[in-house]
């Protein structure tokens, strides 16, 4: 019997440091740093909106693949700052060129992903409420590519555009229809270049442009406060032998392309589902074909949807599912966890990589849900995908492994073999948890 525990404890043991050195090698070929930064200090107060573009934000400097990006707002002692006291509408980050020494807002060209709307939608990064709980990490070997000095033309650097558009909606009489810029509780009538908004238009990005104020409870004097966009880059120096770039495409359910390229009108409205209409039936579904211009891997997935959503997802041709995307929702106060919006949208990681391809040209049916028990304006459904070139075939981290073990096995086999000395020497000490927990 206590033999058995001890055989049975020295298998665990050489699983977990078999385990231990795989891990370790997986990231053991480059090394991931993490920087965070703030953005320009944002101010706030009941009702008002700011949609500003900062030009030149803190950005890991070099030739680099960025592994994660992702933000939250934070106030001015980096305290969380929760959705139902400040709206995050979006946060969006474009990568451009610009005249070295030059002030970059004035003179700049956007390097925008790899498609496919036209002129809109070019970030590399971008998403809104859901960014708490979105996963963003690339699974190794896969990287985006930034900062070649060899794609940065002659006199030129460069440089990333954060947007963040905020909305505070502390005291408002309809917090819900805050966040949802309808331009009744904007008393707003007119886009930004001060053109009559069509009688149909409801709201959207038109009626909470920065600056903007929605209504707030009769009487309510608010605070102004300081907050910042801070967002976490993950990122490794770039080494073409080991990491292997994927591309940016930003799918939108609006996508119009009957007129030969691709028109996306990029928010839209949900009207409420007709009377007697069973209130599960009352999903408002939108479907788009539209397809890439060159095809890959699929390395990772996620849609962007706002509150009322109730799920989107990709299909191949042939139906097959390319991926899901499920919003969450709060459930309590907290940041992260805010009741009545979504927190968090799943993710897709097709494993093994290259499992889920799109081939070029291939018909995708991009599908978007919502909920039509309430109406909606200005709602939105994106697609952001990464792919890898399917071929040809750069070296992988794993080729990479195996072709290291005449110095990584060695360590292992030592490692194992000491654990065995150190078990046996110590036989019956090893059958308690206590034990157990020590060498763990
Ligand atoms: C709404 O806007 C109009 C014209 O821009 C202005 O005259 C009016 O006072 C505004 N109403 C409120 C409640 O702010
Ligand atoms: C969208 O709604 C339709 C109709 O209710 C349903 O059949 C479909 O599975 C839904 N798709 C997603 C991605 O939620």
């Amino acid at each position: 019997m206590a033999k058995n525990s001890s055989n049975h404890l020295a298998i665990i043991l050489i699983i977990l440091v078999l385990q231990q050195t795989s891990a370790a090698a997986d990231h053991g070929n480059y090394f991931v740093k993490t920087k965070v930064f703030r953005s320009p200090e944002i101010v706030l107060e009941p009702g008002l909106v700011s949609d500003k573009n900062y030009y030149d934000v803190d950005f890991p400097r070099g030739h680099i693949a960025i592994k994660s990006f992702n933000a939250e707002l934070v106030d001015e002692r980096e305290n969380p700052v929760p959705l139902h006291e400040t709206y995050l509408h979006h946060w969006v980050l474009d990568r451009y060129y610009a005249p070295k020494n030059s002030d970059h807002r004035s003179d700049h060209t956007i390097i925008r992903n790899s498609g496919i709307c036209h002129n809109t939608l070019k970030q590399y990064f971008g998403i809104g409420a859901e960014t708490r709980r979105t996963a963003t990490d690339i699974p190794d070997p896969y990287g985006i590519q930034v900062g070649d000095p060899a794609g940065i033309p002659a006199g030129y650097e460069e440089g990333w555009m954060l947007n963040v558009h905020a909305i505070d909606i502390r005291g408002a009489e309809d917090k819900m229809g805050c966040a949802e810029c309808r331009c009744n509780l904007y008393n707003v009538t007119v886009d930004g270049d001060g053109g009559a908004l069509p009688s149909s238009y409801g709201g959207g990005l038109s009626c909470c442009r920065d600056d903007k104020r929605c209504k707030v409870k009769e009487g309510l004097h608010g605070e102004k406060r300081s907050l910042y966009l801070r967002y976490t880059v993950k990122y490794v120096d770039w080494d073409s032998s080991l990491i292997v770039p994927v591309k940016i495409y930003v799918l939108d359910i609006t996508d119009d392309w009957t007129q030969a390229r691709h028109n996306c009108v990029v928010e839209f409205d949900i009207e409420t589902c007709d009377v007697g209409v069973e209130k599960n039936d009352c999903i408002d579904s939108k479907v788009v074909s539209v397809s890439l211009p060159s095809g890959g891997d699929v390395v990772y997935g996620v849609g962007h949807q706002h509150a009322g959503a109730t799920g989107t997802a990709l299909y191949g041709e042939g139906g097959r599912e390319i991926c899901s995307s499920k919003p969450r929702y709060g459930e309590g106060n907290e940041a992260g966890n805010e009741v009545g919006f979504i927190v968090g949208m799943s993710t897709c990681y097709p494993s093994p990589a290259g499992s889920v391809k799109i081939s070029a040209g291939e018909t995708l049916t991009f599908v978007s849900n919502y909920s039509s028990v309430h109406s909606h304006t200005g709602v939105m459904t994106l697609f952001y995908l990464l792919l890898a070139d399917s071929s040809p075939k750069p070296p992988t981290l794993a080729d990479k492994i195996t072709t290291v073990p005449f110095f990584v096995w060695p360590i292992v086999l030592l490692g194992v073999g000491l654990l065995l000395v150190a078990l046996l020497a110590s036989k019956g000490k090893f059958g308690n948890a206590e034990g157990y927990e020590a060498i763990v």
